[in-house]
């Protein structure tokens, strides 16, 4: 059977200009550019602060625009830093206006953790996700300690065992997306 290419919908956790996980998600969009689409989404930062006052027919259009661009995706890829032992406020803001809908029940996900450390952030993610139904495991997700080692100024990924693992996180995730 002849899959359709996928629409992956990739969310970087850090708004840092020449950020490592941006870096990643470009790298992982360049290696595998003739299997998935990724739409890298550039907007947390500018999303208004949750506010679970505001009903969801009066929701800011960044807000209805970001849900739609998870809504029509075949699978979402996260890769985060983490801040002060938890995933940055702009991400977790960001997950925060998806709750009352049901866009990231059984979405596929891959979850990166870029991070000097990264284990609290990377076990929080996970357990967020599984929180809202997305198709995630052990197989489709991985931590990346210290990446400023493992990845070149140009955006590569250089450390062999890091490329690897990434590789293995995003199959199984391509996997995932192809049994929906
Ligand atoms: C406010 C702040 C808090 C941080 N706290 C942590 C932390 O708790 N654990 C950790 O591993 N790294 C922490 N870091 C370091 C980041 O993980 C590191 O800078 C990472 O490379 C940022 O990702 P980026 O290159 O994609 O922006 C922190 C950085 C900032 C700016």
């Amino acid at each position: 059977m002849i899959n359709k290419r996928k629409k992956v919908l990739a969310i970087s956790g850090s708004t840092r200009i020449n950020s490592n996980n941006e870096a990643i998600v470009k790298a992982i969009s360049e290696i595998y550019k003739d299997k998935i689409d990724v739409i890298i989404y550039d907007g947390i930062a500018k999303l208004p602060h949750f506010n679970p006052n505001i009903e969801d027919n009066k929701v800011e259009q960044s807000v209805i625009d970001f849900r739609k661009q998870i809504d029509e995706s075949d699978g979402v890829i996260i890769c985060t830093p983490e801040y002060v032992f938890s995933i940055p406020g702009s991400l977790k803001n960001a997950i925060e206006w998806t709750v009352s809908t049901v866009i990231f029940s059984e979405k596929p996900v891959a979850l990166i953790t870029a991070s000097t450390s990264g284990e609290k952030a990377h076990e929080e993610l996970y357990l967020i996700m599984k929180t809202l139904s997305m198709k995630v495991n052990n197989d489709t997700r991985v931590l990346i300690s210290s990446p400023k080692k493992k990845i070149d100024r140009s955006g590569k990924i250089i450390d062999k065992k890091t490329l690897t693992e990434v590789k293995k996180a995003v199959d199984s995730f391509i996997k995932f997306m192809n049994e929906m």
